[in-house]
């Protein structure tokens, strides 16, 4: 059984390429937000930058049951995925993006410009990354700036 992670910053294109990715090595797609909301994993509610507020430590022992009990690959496509104990992780994409790209990005999503700078500041000192290489994963950075090959992609994991 495998386990690939896709994190990095909001708007980076995590969505995108793990339900891409999911399709073409047919592993099943867990949205964690889906999952979050359902199962009730957040503490609270920020309501000034409408998101929840996740325990992350009750979301990992979550994900970990699931990783358990699973017969099947798993995608899980999350922000917070990068925080599953290395163990529990084949290989830990993390999708990034060039700053004026996703501003844009984020403009379109109707964020306040709070949260468009929160979020562009945590892309801007690479924080998944950082964090990714703390947890020691097997760790893959993707710019998704300019779109990216999905077979090389592919053949890469499959290598
Ligand atoms: N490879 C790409 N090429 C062009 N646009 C992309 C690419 N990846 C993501 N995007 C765009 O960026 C936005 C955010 O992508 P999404 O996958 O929802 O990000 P996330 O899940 O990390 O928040 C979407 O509008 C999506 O169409
Ligand atoms: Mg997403």
């Amino acid at each position: 059984m495998k386990v690939i992670v896709v994190s990095g910053c909001v708007g980076t294109g995590k969505t995108r390429l793990a339900k891409k990715l999911s399709k073409i090595l047919k592993f099943e797609y867990l949205d964690v937000t889906k999952l979050i909301k359902e199962n009730k994993l957040s503490n609270d509610y920020d309501k000034k930058n409408k998101c929840e507020i996740v325990d992350v430590k009750k979301l990992n022992k979550f994900l970990i049951e699931i990783i358990k009990k699973s017969k099947k690959n798993l995608i899980i496509d999350s922000h917070l995925s990068h925080y599953l104990p290395k163990r529990y992780v084949d290989l830990c994409i993390v999708t990034s993006c060039d700053i004026s790209v996703l501003r844009e990005r984020l403009k379109k999503r109707k964020y306040s410009a709070q949260k468009i700078k929160d979020n562009l500041e945590a892309e801007i000192f690479d924080t998944c990354v950082i964090e990714s290489k703390e947890m020691k994963h097997n760790l893959f950075v993707l710019n998704t700036t300019k779109g990216y090959d999905i077979k090389q992609i592919v053949s890469f994991i499959n290598s």
